[in-house]
């Protein structure tokens, strides 16, 4: 596992935005983030969820944690408006934008996946990371060193049967990640990547394996040097990339 110790002001002064925050990895990256020094917009479905991340924020780090309820499923351009309008609101600039959140969907064979659940994994996981991002561009694109950091999946990068949507959904996001990083890589000083947490001690991983012992998975927590580097200034140089956490180490990417 990648060994970083980041100094606890790693992310002083950056605001970084998480979807998915109120469970699993995007949860403890917002703890992780507000820990080392970054003002966080949280935004996840559950409402009770995301006010007791605030209330622990609150405890440690008053007036640095930021909450929003929304359900990606349902939002429509002006929900997305509105966010990138609060952030321009209340931030100089957007120095991260981690897109965490994401729905299994059932695991079925192409020829009977339901179709409904297929839009609503593509809304959720793609279309909903689309419009978040081509709304917070502009806020992103003020700050002097800016992050978007994608979450993908083993099966976003090799097809593996029975993952329906899910996995053409972080195929898209690869896809969308590599578009962004080839447009904006000359223009902006935001760098854009995607990351592969691997097989984590979660509420997804238990859904998709429940046969599983989820004592033998790593947890959410010891995944955070990755992203506090890829979110952080040490990973200026790392740019349209597919990143693994498993395998991560900054020295070989070119
Ligand atoms: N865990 C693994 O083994 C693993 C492996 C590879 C990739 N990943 C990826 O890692 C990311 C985090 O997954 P996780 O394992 O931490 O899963 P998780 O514990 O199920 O968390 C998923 C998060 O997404 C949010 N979310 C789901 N549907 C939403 C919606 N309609 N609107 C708004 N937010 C919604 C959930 O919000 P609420 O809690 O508020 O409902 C939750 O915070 C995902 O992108 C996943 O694909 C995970």
């Amino acid at each position: 596992m990648f060994d970083y110790k980041p100094a606890a002001d790693l992310l002083h002064g950056r605001t970084i935005l998480v979807t998915g925050a109120g469970s699993g990895i995007g949860r403890a990256c917002a703890l992780s983030l507000l820990a080392h020094g970054a003002a966080v917009v949280l935004l996840s479905r559950d409402q009770g969820k995301l006010e007791r991340l605030y209330d622990e924020a609150e405890q440690s780090w008053p007036g640095r944690g930021h909450i929003q309820a929304i359900d990606l499923s349902q939002a429509g351009a002006a929900d997305f408006a509105a966010i990138a309008a609060a952030v321009e609101r209340q931030f100089p600039a957007l120095d991260g934008l981690l897109h965490n959140a994401a729905a299994l969907g059932p695991r079925s064979p192409i020829e009977f996946y339901p179709e409904q659940q297929w839009q609503e994994v593509m809304q959720i996981n793609v279309n909903a990371a689309f419009q978040l991002t081509r709304c917070l561009l502009p806020a992103l694109s003020k700050s002097a060193d800016g992050r978007i950091l994608f979450t993908s999946s083993s099966v976003g990068r090799e097809g593996r049967a029975y993952w329906g949507a899910y996995a053409v959904s972080k195929f898209a996001l690869e896809g969308l990640m590599q578009t962004l990083a080839a447009e904006i890589g000359a223009t902006t000083s935001v760098r854009v990547n995607s990351l592969n947490p691997g097989g984590t001690r979660t509420a997804m991983r238990a859904a998709a394996y429940p046969g599983e012992n989820p004592d033998t998975l790593p947890s959410a927590e010891s995944l955070m040097p990755v992203y506090l580097y890829l979110l952080g200034p040490a990973s200026r140089h790392i740019h349209g990339k597919a990143l693994s956490v498993r395998d991560f180490d900054p020295a070989t990417i070119d």
